[in-house]
């Protein structure tokens, strides 16, 4: 254990924490979300408008984040109560991070049934290599058809579903009772440097496929006419969930950071890996599916199904396939790991158990909710538990766990930690931790205080009344 200036354990160095923070960001998000989203709303003008969201909002955020948790040195409600204590603030304040818990616990509990999906994948592309060899082509003798038909298949199958979930769960929970940085730095300070060798190989392997071009113009050609309201509001949505923004994961991941630690640099490299990360999966992912003659598809079906369906038809597909979702899997668990801590991390100061006991509780309470979201997709699909609200109307366990966070929690958790940091806590204390100085740190208070709360405000409105645009 390292222990930092309050004695907790903590990072082993500023690397360390860079790498935990970047597997935190750096998820199926980056993988999945990113290429979908950029793909159903008009390609490069969606990326251009992201990456100023990434600068814009996602980056100020990040750094009130962090440094809300650097300063209390403790799990993000102690943190933030610490904070609005010290500034004669209301202690209501702290429910800002009792929100992060509870949208971080809900998303763990779905994020694993799809890091469950990723393992079955895993299985699939295992058992292929065995039967085709390193230089076969993939899912060899299956048609279309049986293709298209194994995501649906494994979706009927709820029992399978929380079997993997639970496997994905104990995995997690592995590194998390381990401590930060026994167990939640080791995994990061492994699986990203594994994670980004297998993105740049498999991406340059596609890159010799032929698409590579085609995949380029597809992402980074500017048609400002298709820059419309719509198309900026997924593009701030996805900036602020691919950099974990809004459940108050960096505040958790900031209070292990040592004090000589500067915030704005570490802040501006995380959200630079991510950002990479995700146009590099861009153009890992779509010159296989253009190679392949297949059309980009939205949502969770390009990844588990349009992708399977382009490896059937390349060289050596089994082993990019295996290699593919072993890379996902990779991101999925460094991320599935930050959102176990937060939770745990409150349980321990909150109710003073011990690291193992509270990553215990938080990992069973998990698979609980993992359970009713695997069976969400078959036997109580008709049960709806929010469909008393229009928004969430029709919507099983796992739809509802999705957009709920997504839609509400994580967007008003964002909002009030940008106007707690930008109009209520000291500005002394903030200006101490932020490691601004002269016009970054005024343009910087600017961004904070009007740009981002009317940013989210945006977002809340159209994520609630959709028909508004
Ligand atoms: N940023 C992760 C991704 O891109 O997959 C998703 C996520 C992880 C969101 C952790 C929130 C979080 F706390």
């Amino acid at each position: 254990m390292v222990a930092t200036s309050s004695g907790r354990d903590g990072w082993s160095s500023r690397t360390g924490f860079v790498l935990a923070a970047v597997g935190a960001a750096v998820g199926l998000g980056n993988l999945v979300r990113f290429p979908a989203e950029a793909a159903a709303n008009g390609g490069g003008a969606f990326v251009l408008f992201y990456i100023f969201c990434i600068l814009l909002i996602g980056l100020p955020i990040m750094l009130s984040e962090t440094l809300i948790g650097r300063h209390g040195q403790a799990s993000a409600t102690e943190s933030v109560k610490k904070m609005a204590a010290e500034s004669k603030a209301s202690s209501a304040w702290t429910s800002l991070a009792g929100l992060g818990v509870l949208s971080a616990f809900m998303i763990l509990a779905f994020y694993c049934v799809i890091g469950g999906w990723v393992l079955y994948y895993i299985g699939i592309f295992v058992s292929d290599l065995f039967q085709s060899g390193v230089t076969g082509g993939a899912l060899v003798g299956m048609t279309p058809d049986d293709i298209k038909a194994i995501f649906p298949g494994l979706l009927e199958n709820g029992g399978l579903m929380a079997g993997l979930d639970a496997v994905f769960i104990l995995v997690t929970v592995y590194f998390v009772a381990r401590g930060v940085s026994g167990g939640i730095e080791v995994a990061s300070v492994w699986l990203m440097p594994a994670f980004f060798v297998l993105l740049l190989g498999i991406t340059i392997y596609g890159a010799f496929g032929g698409a590579f071009s085609e995949a380029v113009t597809y992402l980074f050609t500017v048609d400002f006419s298709k820059l419309t309201g719509p198309v900026m509001l997924a593009a701030i949505g996805q900036a602020f969930f691919s950099l974990s923004l809004g459940v108050a994961g960096m505040m958790t991941y900031g209070s292990y950071v040592g004090r000589d630690v500067n915030l704005a640099k570490t802040s501006t490299m995380i959200s630079f890996a991510d950002t990479s990360v995700a146009l590099i999966a861009g153009l890992c992912i779509f010159p296989i599916v253009f190679a392949a003659g297949l059309s980009s598809e939205g949502g969770l079906g390009l990844m588990f199904d349009v992708l399977p369906h382009a490896f059937q038809s390349m060289p050596a597909g089994s082993l990019i396939g295996l290699a593919f979702f072993v890379m996902v899997g990779f991101a999925a668990l460094t991320s599935s790991v930050s959102l176990m801590e937060v939770p745990t991390a409150w349980a321990m100061g909150k109710f003073g158990l011990s690291r193992h006991k509270a990553a215990g509780i938080v990992a069973s309470l998990a698979l609980v909710l993992g359970i009713a979201s695997a069976y969400s997709f078959n036997a109580i699909s008709g049960f709806h538990p929010l469909g008393f609200i229009p928004l969430f109307e029709g919507q099983g366990v796992f739809d509802a766990l999705d957009s709920v966070t997504a839609k509400l929690f994580m967007p008003i958790g964002a909002l009030l930690t940008a106007i707690f940091v930008g109009w209520v806590a000291d500005r002394r204390l903030i200006d101490s931790e932020n490691g601004l100085t002269g016009g970054l740190h005024q343009f910087w208070r600017f961004l904070v205080r009007w740009l981002c709360p009317l940013a989210l405000t945006a977002i809340l409105i159209v994520g609630i009344f959709p028909s508004v645009l």
